[in-house]
């Protein structure tokens, strides 16, 4: 039986489209589903969005439609956009699916049955956007924590989960599985801000509105939008279903990412309602940093949003996937800014990969008629040298994957980019062929065609094209030969033939001319 591996994002609220920062865990979240699927595993990937809720009843009110009418078109428009960047996500679930509600509210009655629930009374203060509860200490100059808008005080009657309890047992599975959270620091953080000031008592219904989950036993009551929303990682496999073989089959998640905001649901709460339900805990809950802009968030009103399509629609997926990974350092923001774009776009894509592609086909052309089979299959001290730290080179961007470091499992890729390129002036095929050192000259050749050939299959979980586009510029067709596991080896390629016309995969950018139209269209 295959390995699998289970991977969710956050399912997103619908409140508008989509900018480059939403994308981004979605993106990231893809190509781990799709290294894992190169190493032979099967992948699944989970997204969707996250219906429920006062600020959502009052934007489809605002828009003259019912709050369903409105979530189910948000949620075509969030398909579209993953289609756009295809994202090949194995379930999309929608918090207002029946398959979702009648297991929320089975879990809810159970956890009254255990005592975990309890009814009481709620006075607090209220951030409508985040769905929160805060109290007064933890207000930053009197407003909402979270996202800096204003708190109102609001009373209520509620039912609250006894967090408490779990406290201890929390903690213990937070010391006891070092790889539960990553990075480390947010452990200590969930600790430090959140575990030992005292954690409360969860409210988890409402009464002010009415667009959520009813509690089955007293339907006055729905359901707090963040126990509804968290438990879509297991009812869209079918947990407590009439077909679980999903959920018996990939729960526990590999890794479960989210962005900052919401590490504390995720790595507290969460946590906690899977204690209470006897479930095992996902392997990894993985959170990342924000893509901001050189002036802070991005916002409508600041006139400085990014969207996925505008990238995609003038450079192209590959180049706006690469960006969004690339730019993401694990532990802080990363930012997005015209400059650092083209720049990107310039140097890593055009210079650096593309030539090298380029200048490979066109010599193995005019050498060897594009042959790269007069190779005689014993390295030279140059080509041993190649061959020992291309790979070292890929063990250390295996590793940075499987620690979910993107950002920097790709500057080790493109680490062997330059080394490749290296190689080329070490070699010198150009007088090599002059001094018709045919040997040492098939030699040179086939190296470049195997090392890109490992590059194509390190870039293809991200830019799955130009990984392809590759492969048939250098005469890979074989499949196995484009799986992950060929990557240790150098005597694979023996009969390849290079195509005779390359095209280039990336041309350069006008930079003046980019960055001017790109900081156009943020203001648009
Ligand atoms: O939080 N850079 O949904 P959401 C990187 N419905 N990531 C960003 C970002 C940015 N600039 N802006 C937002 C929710 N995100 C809940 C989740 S899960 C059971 C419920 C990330 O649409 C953000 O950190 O507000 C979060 O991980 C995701 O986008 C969805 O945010
Ligand atoms: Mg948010």
């Amino acid at each position: 039986m295959k390995n699998t591996f289970y991977i969710t994002t956050p399912i997103y609220y619908p409140s508008g489209k989509f900018h480059i920062g939403t994308a981004y865990t979605t993106v990231l979240a893809d190509t781990l589903k799709r290294y894992h699927e190169l190493k032979g595993e099967e992948g699944y990937l989970l997204t969707g969005t996250d219906e429920h809720g006062q600020k959502i009843q009052e934007v489809a009110e605002k828009n003259g439609q019912t709050p369903k009418e409105y979530v189910d078109q948000m949620a075509e428009q969030a398909k579209e956009l993953w289609d756009k960047m295809d994202i090949h996500y194995d379930d999309f679930i929608q918090t207002t699916e029946k398959r979702h509600e009648v297991i929320v509210q089975k879990i809810f009655e159970r956890f009254i049955e255990q005592g975990d629930i309890y009814k009481g009374e709620y006075e607090g203060l209220y951030c409508v956007p985040c769905e929160t509860y805060f109290t007064e200490t933890q207000l930053i100059d009197g407003k909402c924590p979270d996202c800096g808008r204003d708190v109102k005080p609001m009373k209520e009657e509620a039912y609250f989960f006894n967090m408490k309890k779990y406290v201890d047992r929390l903690l213990r599975y937070y010391e006891e599985h070092p790889d539960f959270i990553k990075p480390d620091f947010r452990k200590n953080e969930m600790i430090n801000n959140f575990i030992k000031p005292g954690l409360e008592d969860l409210c988890v219904t409402r009464t002010s509105f009415d667009w959520g989950i009813k509690v089955p036993s007293d339907p006055k009551h729905v359901i707090y939008v963040w126990l509804d929303a968290l438990t879509n990682y297991i009812t869209a496999l079918g947990y407590e279903s009439e077909d679980d073989s999903l959920f018996q089959k990939y729960w526990p998640a590999n890794v479960q990412i989210v962005g900052k905001d919401i590490a504390r649901f995720h790595l507290i709460y969460w946590p906690i309602f899977l204690m209470a339900l006897d479930l095992p805990l996902p392997k990894t809950i993985m959170v990342h940093n924000w893509i901001m802009m050189k002036d802070g968030k991005m916002s409508k009103s600041k006139g400085n949003v990014i969207y996925p399509e505008t990238l995609m629609e003038r450079y192209g997926l590959d180049a706006t996937r690469y960006f969004l990974l690339r730019e993401m350092p694990v532990a802080q923001d990363g930012i997005f800014s015209p400059e650092a774009f083209v720049e990107r776009y310039n140097f890593d894509l055009c210079n650096d990969l593309s030539n090298l592609v380029n200048r490979t086909v066109s010599m193995v052309n005019k050498y060897f008629g594009g042959n790269v089979s007069h190779y005689n299959g014993t390295p030279n001290e140059v080509d041993e040298e190649l061959e020992k730290s291309s790979v070292e080179q890929i063990q250390k961007v295996e590793k940075l994957i499987n620690n979910f470091e993107i950002a920097n499992s790709i500057q080790e890729i493109w680490n062997l980019v330059s080394r490749t390129n290296k190689y080329i002036d070490e070699t010198m095929p150009w007088v090599l062929a002059k001094e018709e050192q045919t040997e040492k000259l098939a030699s040179s050749m086939y190296h470049l065609i195997e090392n890109l050939r490992k590059i194509a299959i390190l870039i293809k979980p991200l830019m799955n094209e130009t990984a392809e586009n590759i492969f048939h510029q250098i005469g890979i067709k074989e499949e196995a030969l484009k799986m992950w596991d060929s990557l240790s080896k150098y005597d694979q390629i023996k009969g390849a033939k290079v195509i005779e016309k390359g095209e280039p995969i990336f041309m350069r950018l006008k930079v003046e001319e980019e960055i001017d139209y790109l900081q156009k269209v943020m203001k648009q």
